[in-house]
């Protein structure tokens, strides 16, 4: 087999957080350095039990889990998502206390130390929540982070509308500044777009029943139900219980490239000082700015091939 892809995690671990840590844990071309966690979704001890679950059910190997920041860097209001992927970010199913423990290290010290120490110029970060942590780190360790290969972060309203605001998406809103400093860093980028995550991407009710029917085992109906209270949300949101499933689908760009049906380049930055429109991501890609590209962005899904992969890894 060709050289694994070595990826540090850093989430915010809501329901389809779970599922994308799942996803690069069972893919047996990838391995997961860390899983560093950030306030966003929900607070940040929640998201280290859930990133401690998620590796459970992946039933594979455990990675080391860190806790991290617990509040944006400038922002003084910290939001969550409580109402959307239920108050324990896992739909309030209930599961059963993790068998992993966190690491005594805080979770910008680990990443900053895992790039430093790291031998090699292939190594890459995969972002599924607010990106407090991984601009610490780069603060941090600015020269250390010159060897990274990609941050693919999940965020941003791509070329579409926001989900928090009519140009904002969670994961950017929640920490504009810190992701203006990871874009601007000079460490190559790859955005996946809340648009590039809807449309076909999205579990349809037909597709999920699919899944679900014929004894399933526990890892898809963990991936199905600890969805429960996104799926409640999206009846009112899309007027159907289906999963729009962000963060899997920021995951398989990372790392399963055959997924991306078009990638462009742009000059990208973050706007964070005006109210109305902190945490929108202006993505240039006609060079109006007349600055030098910075990022790719991922502005079509091969959701075919997205869902092949998906059910291979959590059905296989
Ligand atoms: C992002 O916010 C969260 O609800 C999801 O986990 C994803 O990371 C989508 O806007
Ligand atoms: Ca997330």
């Amino acid at each position: 087999m060709d050289k694994k892809r070595n990826i540090i995690i850093d989430t915010d671990t809501a329901s389809d957080d779970a599922v994308a840590i799942i996803m690069a844990l069972r893919d047996p071309s990838v391995n997961v350095l860390g899983i560093t966690c950030v306030a966003g979704n929900l607070y940040v001890d929640q998201c280290v039990r859930n990133a401690l679950i998620s590796i459970d059910y992946a039933g594979t190997y455990a990675p080391p889990v860190y806790r991290g920041m617990e509040k944006p860097m400038i922002r003084e209001k910290m939001v969550t998502a409580h109402a959307t992927h239920g108050q324990d970010g896992l739909g309030d199913v209930g599961y059963p206390d993790p068998k992993g423990k966190p690491q005594p290290e805080h979770a910008v010290d680990a990443m900053a130390r895992m790039v430093t120490e790291y031998e090699g110029d292939d190594l890459e970060i995969v972002t599924l929540g607010p990106l407090s942590n991984v601009a610490m780190a780069i603060l941090k360790a600015p020269e250390a982070f010159k060897k990274v290969k990609m941050i693919t972060m999940m965020g941003s309203a791509g070329l579409g509308p926001g989900n928090c605001t009519p140009v904002a998406e969670f994961n950017i809103w929640a920490d504009a500044e810190a992701a203006q400093i990871v874009m601007q860093s000079g460490v190559p980028f790859t955005v996946v777009g809340w648009d590039a995550c809807l449309g076909k991407a999205i579990l349809t009710v037909e597709e999920i029943d699919a899944l679900m029917a014929d004894n399933p085992s526990e890892l898809v109906k963990f991936c199905i139900e600890c969805n429960r209270c996104l799926r409640n949300l999206n009846v009112k949101r899309f007027g159907s219980a289906l999963i729009d499933f962000a963060d899997p689908v920021a995951m398989a760009v990372a790392i399963h490239p055959e997924c991306v049906a078009k990638m462009i380049d742009a000059y990208c930055f973050t706007e964070y000082k005006s109210e109305s429109t902190y945490g929108q991501v202006v993505i240039d890609y006609n060079g109006v700015a007349g600055k030098p590209f910075n990022g790719r962005v991922c502005t079509e899904l091969d959701a075919d091939e997205f869902k092949r992969y998906l059910y291979s890894l959590i059905k296989g």
